[in-house]
Parts: C-alpha cells; structure tokens; sequence
C-alpha cells in the first residue's frame, strides 16, 4: 500500500521534493475532519495535526502531513479521510468519571426508573461516545453491584463511537494498570476484572450487559428505533458547532423515553432548551424531555 500511494503523490508532480505544510492544507484537513466527524477544529490547534497523524502516515508510507494532504487531494479515499478523522478525536475518559452522575444514578435516577418499569423489566442504556468503554462498563458494574434484582430483567447498554479502534477496544474489554487506575475503586477491581497478561479484563457478567459499535452521532441516521431511559451524552458535544449540537440533540429526544433522564459533561448544556428541562440534584444537573 505504501508503493502505491506514494505512487500516486510522485505522479501529482515531484513528491520527493520536502514542501512547507501551508495554511491551505491544514484548513483541507481541518474541513475534512469537519465533514467526516463534524469536530470542530481552530486553526490555533493546527499543530495536533503532527502530533496525532504519525500512525496514518506511517500505515501509508507517508513521511509528512504535505504528503498526506497531496495524495488526499490526488484521490479521494473514504478510508484514509476516516482515519484522519478518527486520529483528530479526543478519547481521553476514565471509569465512573466525574463522580456525581453515577451517584445520582445509584441515588435517585435509577431506584425512579426501577419503579417505573417494574411491568416491563426492562432497561436500556446508551453511552454515545463511549470512547474505549469505561462509561458502559461503569454503568454496568454499578448496577451489578447496586441493583442485583435487574439480574432477571432484560437489561442493555449500547456503547458507541465514531471510532473503529475505540470501538475495538471497548469491545475488548481489556484495560491496562494506568486505566484501571484512575476512577475504579479497588474493590471494583477485584470485584469485576480478572488479572492476566499484564492486563484486566471486565468479567463476563458486567461484559454480557454491555454492547458496542462504530456510529457517527452527526450522521443521517441513527441506527435505533427503540427508545432508552439513560442516555449519557457526555464530553463529546464540546468538539461539536452549535447548529450540529442542537440537531443531535432533536435526535436524542427522540430516542429517549418520555420518562427517561439524558445525561452531559460537567461542562456541557444542550443548545436547545426549549426540548429539555433541566434538574439540579446531588451536585450534579440532568435533562429530561419537555
Ligand atoms: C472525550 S471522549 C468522551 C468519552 C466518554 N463519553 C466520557 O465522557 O468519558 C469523546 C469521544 O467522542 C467520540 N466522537 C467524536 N466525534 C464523534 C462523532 N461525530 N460521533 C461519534 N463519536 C464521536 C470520540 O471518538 C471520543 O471517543
């Protein structure tokens, strides 16, 4: 493949020549990545483009973002745009993170919902952006741990992610010493993972409720009919613009039961008040549908 593109560059006029990466092909870049993931990219940030594309340009025997840029330029490949976008997003997560929201979760949230569907006996998660798992897994183990009764009822967790190697990962199951870390408490990690091969992978039992696959969020479609109760939504809208946001979220009241409770990053609050309303409570804030 590296022959290959290359190839194509050098047939492009002279790619052995080393240029200046210009202006004009990190804004490409930046559009692309726009157009594939709608991630936000300022031109402050263009130095990321070096620091985050080495793998994609090493799997194509590129040895610059000039190069890169030439050949995508050259021929439009769906594949090599993916990567780009994929390799621009920000994964950075961690079990239980933020504290407050499981806790509300554990609290309040849950025990409501529990109630609420004692007839059905059934509830159902989604963790968009899931990155590489822990939200899910979280999720997972916190109602292992709290709520033993959901064990007889039919409940899910749907993890995704724009990403194929997050996706791959959350799937995987397996985390290394520096993620089991940070938010697990030790008990958990004895609890719910087995050691082996220097790595901890989620037991079975907190795996079985947990499901995941590649989505884009700010694609034409999502690929869910049925509604959930718990949507966490979290750290994911800040790399999006204002009018992405507000039609994400238009999708996600959809796809959230009347009764249920959408969930967002500390820092984040949806573009469009006029779906959602929002309840102060145990520190933290969540949405429910107007
Ligand atoms: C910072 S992580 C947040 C992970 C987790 N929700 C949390 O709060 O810890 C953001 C994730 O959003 C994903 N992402 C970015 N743009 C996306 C899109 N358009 N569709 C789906 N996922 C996207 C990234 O791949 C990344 O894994």
């Amino acid at each position: 493949m590296a022959t290959e593109a290359m190839a194509g560059v050098a047939g492009c006029g002279g790619a052995a020549k080393r240029t200046e990466t210009t202006s004009a092909d990190y804004a490409y870049l930046r559009q692309l990545v726009m157009e594939q993931s709608y991630n936000v990219l300022e031109a402050s940030r263009d130095y990321l483009f070096e620091a985050r594309l080495g793998q994609v340009l090493r799997a194509h025997g590129l040895s610059n973002i000039e190069e890169l840029v030439q050949l995508l330029r050259l021929r439009r490949s769906a594949q090599l745009e993916r990567a780009v976008a994929e390799a621009m997003t920000i994964n950075e997560t961690s079990f239980f993170r933020d504290g407050k929201p499981f806790e509300l979760l554990r609290s309040e949230l849950l025990p409501k919902l529990i109630k609420a569907r004692k007839q059905t006996r059934k509830l159902r998660f989604w963790s968009a952006a899931s990155s590489t798992g822990q939200e899910a897994y979280s999720l997972a183990m916190l109602i292992r741990e709290h709520f033993p009764a959901l064990g007889a009822w039919d409940v899910s967790i749907e993890g995704t992610d724009l990403s194929t190697e997050m996706v791959e990962r959350a799937q995987s199951g397996r985390y290394q010493r520096i993620e089991i870390n940070r938010g697990l408490p030790a008990r958990h990690i004895v609890t719910y993972f087995d050691h082996a091969g220097g790595g901890w992978t989620v037991k079975p039992e907190v795996r079985r409720l947990c499901r995941f696959q590649q989505v884009n969020l700010c694609g034409e479609t999502l690929p869910f009919t049925e509604q959930f109760d718990v949507i966490l939504l979290r750290n994911v809208m800040l790399y999006f613009n204002q009018e992405t946001r507000k039609r994400l979220l238009a999708q996600v009241h959809r796809l959230l039961a009347e009764d249920g409770v959408l969930l967002l990053g500390s820092s984040e609050q949806p573009a469009d008040l006029s779906l959602w309303k929002s309840v102060l409570a145990r520190g933290t804030t969540y949405y429910i549908p107007k």
